[in-house]
């Protein structure tokens, strides 16, 4: 099993850093020579991919984040509504689905018993459903009418990190490809996120190069009895993930919030030394939410929280109000939390590790949950 590992502690350990490989796996092979994105693998006609006026992600865990980090991306490149829903939920209220529906069902084993029931229940109403899974044999992509596969490799650690970063990057090339087959954008507009997206890798691992620091207050804070994450925009879904990380592999009470909703009833939990993650939206967005993020920022600071900052590398306007930062590389605002994520899954697990607790098999949780 040491030898598996690659030389670090745990297969978490190991996953986080495969993070960089995850992303350009999943990339490759996806564009032409022409740098034009080429999926081939949508086997769905391109006639009922048009007609699509609904697009529902169903997940379960860690992918369902993932999916809640795509609906901003493809509303915003194909103007067509998508909606995320836990796929346990979506089985049982009796949704909206019809022939112009495409599900898009997203999970790393392709074995979550709820996702598949969803894309029974979905196909069952005449919808169309596309999987984003990791394992190739599994029986989600089997049962859906087209599958995408990410290229994360096989993921051991329980919970799901460089699977997540995977989905994320697979989500965007389906968002981009319908974006350019609807009409709603010019190849050359796709080639240029798609040469974003291929910078991607290089910045995961500029971030995984100052992971020492965050490991550093990690152990510092191995007592902390509870941690909140603040995120907007496509930062909210990151904060989500961050509170479920440190849930699943420290058994810390973390919640994580919109920034926005804040005033509506997350301060009421700020005393002082509270610990406050807030992932800032980059200074340089062109409908920016940075300086929105920065006043959350001083509000709970005025409290007395431990405010501890995910922000990008030149925004200086974070520093009065933090107790710490971590800086990620610049990137556009979509692709942010391909980035800023890492800092929230390499403080987890170097927590829980400081708690002596076994980051790869957490208690009560199962790698893949194939019972409803
Ligand atoms: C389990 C795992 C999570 C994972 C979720 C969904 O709860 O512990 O890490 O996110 O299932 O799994 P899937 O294989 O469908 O992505």
């Amino acid at each position: 099993a040491a030898a598996e590992k690659g030389g670090f502690r745990s297969f978490m350990d190991k996953e986080i850093h495969d993070q960089p490989h995850a992303v350009a796996d999943t990339l490759l092979g996806r564009t032409d020579v022409r740098g034009r994105l080429v999926l081939d693998e949508v086997r769905i006609s391109e006639d009922v991919l048009r007609a699509v006026d609904k697009i529902v992600v169903v997940a379960c865990g860690t992918a369902a984040y993932a999916g809640h980090v795509a609906k901003y991306a493809i509303e915003h490149w194909c103007r067509v509504p998508v909606e995320v829903e836990l796929a346990h939920e979506f089985r049982y209220r009796d949704p909206v689905v019809n022939a112009r529906t495409l599900v898009v069902a997203i999970s790393q084993s392709g074995e979550t018993m709820d996702t598949l029931m969803a894309v029974r229940h979905a196909r069952e109403q005449g919808a169309t459903a596309l999987a984003i899974v990791n394992t190739h044999g599994s029986t989600i992509p089997r049962e859906s009418d087209a599958v995408l596969y990410t290229h994360a490799g096989p993921e051991i650690a329980v919970a799901s990190t460089k699977a997540f970063l995977a989905q994320i990057t697979a989500t965007y090339l389906l968002g981009l490809y319908l974006a350019q087959l609807r009409g709603n954008m010019f190849a050359d507009e796709v080639e240029t996120i798609l040469a974003e997206l291929r910078a991607m890798p290089d910045k995961i691992q500029t971030v995984l190069d100052r992971s020492a620091r965050v490991q550093e207050i990690a152990r510092w804070m191995a007592d902390t009895p509870s941690v909140l994450f603040l995120g907007r925009h496509v930062g909210y879904p990151v904060a989500l993930e961050g509170a479920l990380k440190l849930k699943e592999l420290a058994y810390i009470h973390a919640e994580g919030f919109a920034a926005g909703e804040l005033k509506h009833g997350p301060i009421a939990l700020v005393e002082p030394g509270q610990p406050v993650f807030v992932v800032v939206p980059s200074p340089r967005g062109r409908h920016s939410l940075h300086a929105k993020v920065v006043s959350n920022i001083q509000e709970i600071r005025a409290r007395g929280a431990r405010t501890i900052v995910i922000a990008e590398d030149g925004d200086e306007a974070v520093v009065p109000f933090a107790d710490e930062v971590f800086r990620v590389p610049q990137a556009p605002t979509l692709l942010a939390p391909l980035l800023s994520v890492v800092p929230l899954q390499v403080f987890a697990c170097e927590l829980a590790t400081a708690k002596g607790l076994d980051v790869d098999q957490p208690r009560n949780l199962a790698k893949s949950v194939t019972v409803e």
